[in-house]
């Protein structure tokens, strides 16, 4: 459908396929993955913990943990191939035109550097500032975020601020050096819910101000309703549905998805309602069954779910709805 000649896609992942190493060999921890993001556009990925969200997008970068590695499949940013290019080049990618926010502060903020220095060191090396004009964007860059006295700030060390505040720092770093694409991974969890929705505001305003692409890594499917345009729901380390997210909310096909949204609580619902989820748990990565990975825990599962994996395959005319389902192949096949 679309090729690299495609200059809308700015990232394009295409059956990427990542492996963990073990005493009892290697496990599939994300499965033949497509994803994409065209210019300007917001995509959600959504999906329960261990489906392989962040593995998924630290690997885009090759910055996968020991013993684990991508074994398949193509990822190409800007036109440019991120597996293939050499590590200088990649650095230059890296926190440049590509922004990061890491699901943990504490592991990806330096602990004996200042704020300061973490956030003007990606401005003079990518962007080429001098340090006076670096320092200045730097504390604006904090303001931006919401933090108080950004000037004193910039003298502090990670562990002199709270979890919050951490969280705020990181954003902030991600977003120094005007990327084209930022990849936010769960950037709001540790924030209250005002500054999580002051967040979304902000990277809206970005968005709209850079035509920046943005990646938003969640649990929260109610959080990005308004923040994105383009939703991929991710089940144990496989894309199950992809859709426009008013489409997604609307006619959600998968039942996994049905599942995720029915489990999202409403104002309206009376309280028992709130607890409606899915049973069961997704599979450990060495106990994937052979068939669609959601098979044992469907209301809709059939034979064939049990042996073979569902394709990703348009359900709606125009192709942007997909979903990965013999049952909803079916019924569309009936109708
Ligand atoms: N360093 C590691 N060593 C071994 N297994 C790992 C490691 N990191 C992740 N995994 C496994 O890989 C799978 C995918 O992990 P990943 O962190 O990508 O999930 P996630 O979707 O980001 O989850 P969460 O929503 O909790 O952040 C999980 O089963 C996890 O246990
Ligand atoms: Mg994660």
């Amino acid at each position: 459908m679309t090729g690299a000649t495609d200059t809308r896609r700015l990232l394009d992942v295409k059956g990427l396929t990542i492996e963990i190493d073990g005493r009892n060999g290697p496990a599939v921890v994300v499965d033949n993955i497509d994803l994409h993001v065209d210019r300007g556009e917001t995509l959600g990925v959504v999906g329960e913990s261990g489906c392989g969200k962040s593995l998924t997008m630290l690997s885009l970068m090759r910055l996968l943990p020991n013993k684990i590695r991508v074994t398949r499949g193509e990822a190409k940013f800007d036109g440019r191939d991120l597996q293939t290019m050499s590590n200088k080049e990649l650095r230059k990618v890296r926190g440049g035109d590509v922004g990061f926010v890491f699901q943990d502060p504490m592991t990806s903020l330096n602990p004996v550097m200042r704020i300061g220095d973490q956030l003007i060191e990606p401005l003079i090396y990518h962007r080429g500032m001098k340090k006076p004009e670096a320092r200045k964007r730097a504390a604006d860059l904090l303001r931006l975020v919401g933090i108080p006295g950004p000037e004193e700030r910039l003298q502090a060390y990670p562990h002199e601020l709270s979890g919050g505040m951490r969280q705020r720092v990181m954003i902030a770093i991600g977003l120094a050096c005007d990327p084209k694409l930022l990849i936010a991974d769960e950037p709001t969890t540790a924030l209250d819910v005002t500054i999580q929705a002051q967040i979304v505001d902000l990277v809206k305003e970005l968005r709209r101000k850079l035509g920046m692409s943005v990646v938003w890594i969640t649990h929260d499917l109610a959080l990005i309703a308004g923040l994105v345009d383009r939703v991929a729901v991710l089940y144990a380390g496989t894309v199950v549905e992809d859709a426009p997210v008013d489409e997604l909310y609307a006619n959600p096909r998968h039942p996994y998805t049905q599942g995720l949204l029915a489990s999202i609580p409403k104002l309206s619902d009376a309280p028992a309602a709130r607890l409606s989820s899915i049973g069961g748990t997704p599979p450990e990565p060495r106990r994937r069954p052979p068939g669609c990975p959601f098979a044992p825990r469907c209301p809709l599962a059939m034979e064939i779910c049990r042996t073979t994996v569902p394709r990703l395959e348009p359900v709606s005319a125009s192709g942007g709805h997909r979903a990965a389902c013999f049952a909803v192949e079916q019924a569309r096949e009936a109708a």
